[in-house]
């Protein structure tokens, strides 16, 4: 027996790399799994969903903090993002504060939610208003991108050594402290390196320097990445500027989260302010530069370090937000919503984003420290705006450990409202489901849509005829997807909820709560499934 378990011990340790007494706690690190085009981002060794809520921007002070946590403990988010901002942490240089970092974890844990950190460092929204005085004050040793005409712009050139050296050190500090402190916890489960990077108002730096490597060939990383070779200009001809911009900011960004994983190793991304998702745009009008959809390539080659890029998606129009999700979805890139709108329009594109695989969803400025982004979000964050976000975590929480589980095996699909459609097919296997929005919860009355678009359902294969349904303001009607399967029939349709990640029965549908599909209204419904035919 002894001897056996000694065997086994030995197998273990020569398949994953016997490291001495840290590999436990390495494996338990958050990290980003891949199998195929699907991705998990593992937890406690575990898929996780993040069901997240940022704070508003000037909100990460301890003085904030009592007017952020009633907000998310009525939302139900899991994981709180946060700003750590460089002029908080590195006011003189060299000298570091991590204060607020500590009260904030200590804080998060007794409010028992997860953390996602945001550097806000050399880019916050295309400028370096969140970096130190000394080093934004300082424009000989940290320029600015110049315009074509000489101008500066108010955002830091990313082809400067220096800025990126001192960027780097004090990104570095910040991954070593929260490894001292929050290493064997994993409170912060995710780390946002930059915000938002790119430049507005200039395509890229003209500055001397930044021209006589614009007239350089290109890296070879990059040659290899997109089959191009010769100058910039020669490589990628009217878009030179903008892919020159890319792989700089990238290369920065890379350079930034590897100086961090040095110290602590873990999952990092970028965010991205988004551009037209359809047509041209021109370049002086978006963060050029930036995480772009267009340029997302030369992130990847650029940027091997960060785990993933995530769009910030302000576009309440379903065409665009579909878009942007299937743009940001691919198989070398893992989606997640890292930032969006916190207007009505919006929770109903957490399903979408289910559905698109995605292994998070982030609203935007959810706290109740007075402050709203409106137009671009809601008027006023108030009980009303978070009980929209909370509706949808109250739902999915309880069973978002499972969720992400399936969602790695792809066995989840998820649709939102569209603006102008009303009813969705989805093909799951050998059964097909109809979503359809705007009926009365009996009768065939055809699908008018909600008053305003509203509706979202998530759909998850337990077995081969067996699905876990849930959603809002919907119906669902299940038909068979092969001739052979002539009749289906409703087998059995359960209700209930899951309680520490076990289904407890509450009751079963039939009548009619069936004949008509299964209408899910405003109530968290949750719906065990099994279809058969006669
Ligand atoms: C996107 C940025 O990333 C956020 O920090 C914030 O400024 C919003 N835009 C607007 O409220």
């Amino acid at each position: 027996m002894r001897f056996r378990a000694l065997v086994a011990l030995l197998a273990i340790a020569c398949t994953v790399g016997w490291a001495g007494p840290s590999s436990a706690a390495d494996a338990a690190l958050p990290h980003l799994v891949r199998q195929g085009d699907r991705y998990a981002l593992m937890v406690d060794g575990a898929p996780y969903l993040i069901l997240g809520a940022q704070v508003n921007n000037s909100s990460a002070w301890p003085s904030m903090l009592p007017k952020v946590w009633p907000a998310i403990e009525q939302v139900h988010a899991n994981t709180v993002l946060v700003p750590i901002a460089w002029e908080q942490i590195e006011p003189v240089e060299g000298r570091f504060d991590f204060a607020f970092l500590d009260t904030l974890l200590t804080q998060a844990r007794e409010h028992h939610v997860r953390l996602a950190l945001l550097w806000f460092g050399t880019w916050k929204n295309n400028g370096p208003n969140y970096a130190p005085a000394w080093v934004k004050l300082d424009n000989a040793r940290f320029p600015r991108v110049k315009t074509a005409e000489g101008d500066d712009r108010n955002s830091l050139s990313p082809v400067f050594p220096e800025t990126l050296k001192a960027d780097s050190a004090a990104f570095a500090q910040l991954m070593r402290h929260l490894r001292q402190v929050d290493g064997e916890r994993h409170t912060v489960i995710l780390v946002q390196v930059e915000n938002e990077t790119g430049v507005y108002g200039a395509v890229r730096d003209y500055s001397p320097t930044a021209q006589k490597l614009f007239d350089q060939p290109i890296p070879p990383e990059l040659a290899a990445a997109r089959h191009r070779t010769g100058t910039w200009r020669e490589a990628f001809g009217r878009d030179a500027d903008e892919v020159f911009n890319a792989w700089y900011t990238a290369r920065f960004v890379d350079q930034v989260a590897r100086a961090g994983k040095a110290q602590y190793d873990l999952p990092m991304y970028a965010n991205a302010a988004l551009r037209d998702l359809f047509g041209a745009q021109d370049p002086l009008t978006f963060s050029s530069g930036g995480p772009t959809h267009d340029v997302l390539d030369v992130w990847k080659a650029a940027a091997p370090a960060l785990d993933l890029i995530g769009p910030d998606i302000y576009m309440p129009q379903s065409r665009n937000y579909e878009r942007a999700l299937d743009l940001y979805h691919r198989p070398d890139n893992a989606l997640y919503v890292a930032e969006t709108g916190n207007a009505a329009a919006y929770p109903r594109y957490l399903f979408s984003a289910l559905g698109h695989q995605g292994i998070g969803f982030s609203p935007f400025g959810l706290d109740f420290t007075g402050y709203s982004n409106f137009p671009l979000g809601a008027a006023k964050i108030d009980g009303e705006t978070i009980q929209s976000f909370a509706s949808d975590y109250e739902l999915v929480g309880p069973m978002s450990r499972l969720l992400a589980q399936l969602s790695f095996e792809g066995k989840v699909w998820g649709v939102s409202e569209p603006d102008d459609v009303h009813a969705q097919e989805l093909t799951l296997g050998r059964w097909s489901a109809e979503v359809s929005y705007g009926q009365a919860q009996f009768g065939m009355d055809p699908p008018k849509g909600n008053p305003t678009p509203s509706g979202g359902v998530v759909i998850a294969q337990l077995g081969p005829d067996e699905f876990l349904v849930t959603g809002y303001h919907a119906r669902v009607s299940f038909h068979p997807t092969e001739p052979a399967q002539k009749h289906m029939l409703l087998t059995r349709v359960e209700e209930g909820r899951y309680e520490g990640g076990q289904w407890v029965f509450e009751r079963l549908w039939n009548g009619d709560q069936t004949d008509y599909g299964l209408n899910f209204t405003s109530a968290p419904q949750v719906l065990h499934v099994r279809l058969g035919t006669w």
